[in-house]
C-alpha cells in the first residue's frame, strides 16, 4: 500500500498554497505549520480549520511524525533551511529559488548525500495546466526536432519591493522572478554550454534604492547548437495578461509549434498536418482550481500537483524531479547569465561549476 506522507510548512505567505493542497490530497496529512509571525499562524489556522501552530522550525525538525518539510522562506534562507531539513532527516520540498547563489551547493549535496532524502524543488509553472499539456506533447514527439525555446516572465512587479527581505543582500529580479522562465527553457533544453545576456537598471528600480537589473534578455547555446531565448521586465508596466501571457514558453520544432504560459489557461499548437492558424485549447473549466484563493497572485493547483507528483514518485521508489542536482544546474545557467551581464562576455556554464567544483 502506497505510504501518506506527513508534512511540516515553514514560512507561512506562499506557503498557503501547499497548505491547501495538503489538505485536499488523499496522499499528504497536515502535520504542523511554522512561521515566526504569531498573527499570521493564527490566520492560517482559522483559515484552514487547522489546530496546530509553531513558531520554531526547531519543532518540525524534531517532530518524528514529519517526512517532509516544505520551505516558503524568503529566498535567502532556503539553503540553510534546507540543510537543517535535510541534517534532521526529513525530505525537502523547497520553493524556488533553491538558492540564491551557488555558494552552498557542495554542502547541499554533501548534506543530502548523508541524509539520503529527496530535495524537490518548487518549480510551479511546470505544474500549470497549459504548460502539463505543452510538456506532454513534447513527449510524444508532435514537436518533431527541437529548434529552439522562447521563454519570457513578464510582470509589473514594483509592489514587491515592499518586502523587506527584497532589500537584503541575496534579492535579484534573476533569481526571485526570472527563474520560472529560466527553469521552462532548461527542462526542454537541459545542455546549455554558453550563455550571452543584457541587464538594464531602470530608473523605476533605482526608484525603491535597489541595483538589481530589471529589463534582462538573454541567449543561451545548447551543446547540440541550438538556441533559447529568455527574458523578463518586472518594473514597468505590461500589457496586461489579456495580450501577453506573464509566463509564455513557445517550442519551435520541425514538425510543430507549440505556445503555453501562466496566469491564463490557454495553450496553442500548430502540429503536422499543420494549418494557418494554430489551434487554442482552453481549461478555463479548471480555474478554481489553479486560482482557490482571492484573485491569480496564488496559484494552489499547481502546489497540489508538485505535491501528488512528489509522493507517487516516492512511493514507486523514484526521485521526485526537478532534484536538488537539476535545481543547482539551473544555478550553474543563472550564475553565468549574471556574469554575463556584468561582463557583457558569453560565459561558459561549465566554466561556472568547475571553478566551484561543483559536480552534477
Ligand atoms: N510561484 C512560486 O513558486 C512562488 C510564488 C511566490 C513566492 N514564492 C517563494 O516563496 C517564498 C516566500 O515568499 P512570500 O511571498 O510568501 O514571502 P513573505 O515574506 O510573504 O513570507 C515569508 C514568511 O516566512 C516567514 N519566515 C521568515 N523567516 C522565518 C524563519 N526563520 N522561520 C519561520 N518563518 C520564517 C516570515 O515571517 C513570512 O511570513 C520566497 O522564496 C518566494 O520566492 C514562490
Amino acid at each position: 500500500m502506497s505510504k501518506v506522507w506527513t508534512l511540516g510548512v515553514l514560512g507561512l505567505g506562499e506557503g498557503r498554497s501547499i497548505i491547501s493542497a495538503a489538505l485536499q490530497s488523499e496522499k499528504w496529512v497536515l502535520g504542523n505549520i511554522c512561521d515566526l509571525n504569531e498573527e499570521l499562524c493564527k490566520q492560517r489556522c482559522t483559515e484552514f480549520d487547522f489546530h496546530r501552530y509553531t513558531l520554531k522550525f526547531e519543532d518540525l525538525l524534531t517532530d518524528p511524525s514529519i517526512d517532509v518539510i516544505g520551505i516558503y522562506t524568503p529566498d535567502q534562507l532556503h539553503a540553510k533551511h534546507i540543510k537543517q531539513a535535510l541534517e534532521a532527516g526529513k525530505h525537502v520540498i523547497c520553493t524556488k529559488p533553491l538558492m540564491v547563489s551557488l555558494d552552498q551547493a557542495n554542502e547541499l549535496l554533501e548534506a543530502q548525500r548523508k541524509a539520503g532524502k529527496s530535495v524537490f524543488v518548487g518549480q510551479s509553472s511546470r505544474y500549470f495546466e497549459p504548460l502539463m499539456m505543452q510538456r506532454k506533447d513534447f513527449d510524444e514527439g508532435l514537436h518533431g526536432e527541437l529548434l529552439t525555446v522562447d521563454t519570457h516572465y513578464i510582470s509589473d512587479s514594483r509592489w514587491f519591493l515592499k518586502k523587506g527581505w527584497s532589500h537584503q543582500l541575496g534579492f535579484s529580479w534573476l533569481y526571485n522572478f526570472m527563474i520560472h522562465a529560466v527553469d521552462l527553457a532548461v527542462w526542454y533544453m537541459p545542455n546549455i554550454e554558453e550563455v550571452y545576456g543584457v541587464g538594464v537598471v531602470s530608473s523605476n528600480t533605482k526608484e525603491y534604492r535597489l541595483s538589481a537589473p530589471d529589463t534582462l534578455k538573454f541567449i543561451l547555446k545548447s551543446k547540440e547548437g541550438k538556441c533559447v531565448n529568455v527574458s523578463g521586465v518586472y518594473a514597468a508596466p505590461t500589457l496586461g495578461t489579456a495580450v501577453q501571457q506573464q509566463i509564455s514558453c513557445t517550442l519551435t520544432g520541425t514538425k510543430g509549434i507549440s505556445r503555453a504560459g501562466y496566469p491564463k489557461l490557454t495553450y496553442y499548437t500548430n502540429f503536422e498536418p499543420v494549418a494557418k492558424t494554430a489551434k487554442l485549447h482552453t481549461y478555463e473549466e479548471k480555474h478554481g482550481y489553479y486560482f482557490r484563493f482571492e484573485g491569480e497572485s496564488h496559484h494552489a493547483g499547481e502546489y497540489q500537483n508538485y505535491i501528488e507528483d512528489f509522493a507517487d514518485r516516492l512511493n514507486a521508489g523514484h526521485t521526485p524531479k526537478p532534484d536538488l542536482q537539476e535545481g543547482i544546474r539551473t544555478l550553474a545557467v543563472m550564475e553565468a547569465m549574471e556574469q554575463s551581464m556584468r561582463t557583457g562576455q558569453v560565459v561558459k556554464v561549465a566554466d561556472v561549476l568547475n571553478r566551484r567544483s561543483i559536480h552534477v
